[in-house]
């Protein structure tokens, strides 16, 4: 069976990099995607990845010479693992309107750009994997985060809508939704908690432990190994779907 070429946004770090690692372990051809080229490096130096792309996503021109360099490094993308995202936290009444266009940028525009750069040679192969890791703030409300909530819900829309739109050419495009999990997002997060309120960083994890029923946070393997799920060859009838990785906080 040939190998794929998967295309992995945000895979220098967390839970990008960990999915990275399960599909190179699945035989595909890895290629990460990412801001910083000496974490990237790192991560193909590790054998978690074969390529780097060095782009930000929030800038349309580098993400599109990005997805060039990265087909003619490793050919057409056959899965595309839209995982680059992030948070910034205030009260809604003091978060300025400019971070909801942010937050729009990095979760859901980068995301839609590559989707349209990836679908035309997955519509000629009538095969194709799209995942978008969103969160389970695509699927309930937090408080203080008001603009990556709403740019989450927005991407799980993306989701359904493409998953109607592309099922009768043979690709899939799903969404897996973490609940807090363990990587420097949710440590700068903490960080950022502490910051502002004094208080220790041990309350504010047990506090996001809570939100879990396990009483703890899952791990960037969790998440991964349900992304890789949906990429998989044999998941072609699972599509449009939301896929909770939280421990039961969300049904
Ligand atoms: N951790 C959680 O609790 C949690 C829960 C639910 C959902 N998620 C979602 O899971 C995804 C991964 O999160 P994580 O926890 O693994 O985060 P992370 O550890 O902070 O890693 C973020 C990754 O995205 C890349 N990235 C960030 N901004 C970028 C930009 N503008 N352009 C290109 N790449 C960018 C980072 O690399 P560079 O800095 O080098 O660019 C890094 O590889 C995100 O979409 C996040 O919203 C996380």
């Amino acid at each position: 069976m040939r190998a794929r070429h998967v295309l992995v946004t945000g895979g220098s770090r967390g839970i990008g990099r960990e999915i990275a690692r399960k599909m190179m372990q699945g035989g595909d051809i890895v290629t990460v995607l990412g801001r910083s080229e000496a974490q990237l490096e790192a991560v193909v130096g590790a054998g978690d990845a074969h390529h780097y792309v060095v782009s930000d996503i929030t800038c349309e021109k580098e993400l599109d010479n990005a997805f060039h360099r990265a087909v003619a490094q490793a050919g057409a993308i056959n899965v595309l693992v839209n995982n680059a995202g992030g948070s910034s936290s205030a009260r809604f009444a003091d978060m300025a309107m400019d971070a909801f266009v942010q937050a729009f940028r990095l979760n859901v525009l980068g995301a839609a750009r590559l989707c349209q750069l990836v679908l035309p040679s997955m519509v000629e192969r009538r095969d194709g994997r799209i995942v978008n890791v969103a969160s389970t703030a695509a699927l309930r409300g937090y408080t203080y985060v008001s603009p990556y909530v709403t740019a989450k819900h927005a991407l799980l829309g993306l989701t359904r809508s493409l998953a109607l739109e592309y099922a009768r050419y043979g690709i899939t495009v799903n969404a897996v939704c973490p609940g807090f999990t363990e990587s420097d997002l949710v440590r700068d997060s903490v960080e950022r908690i502490v910051r502002k309120s004094g208080r220790p960083a041990e309350d504010i994890r047990t506090e996001f432990a809570r939100f879990n029923p396990r009483g703890c946070l899952n791990s960037v393997e969790e998440v991964a190994v349900a992304a890789a799920f949906l990429c998989g060859r044999e998941a072609g009838a699972i599509n449009g779907i939301a896929l909770p990785v939280a421990g039961g906080e969300v049904g």
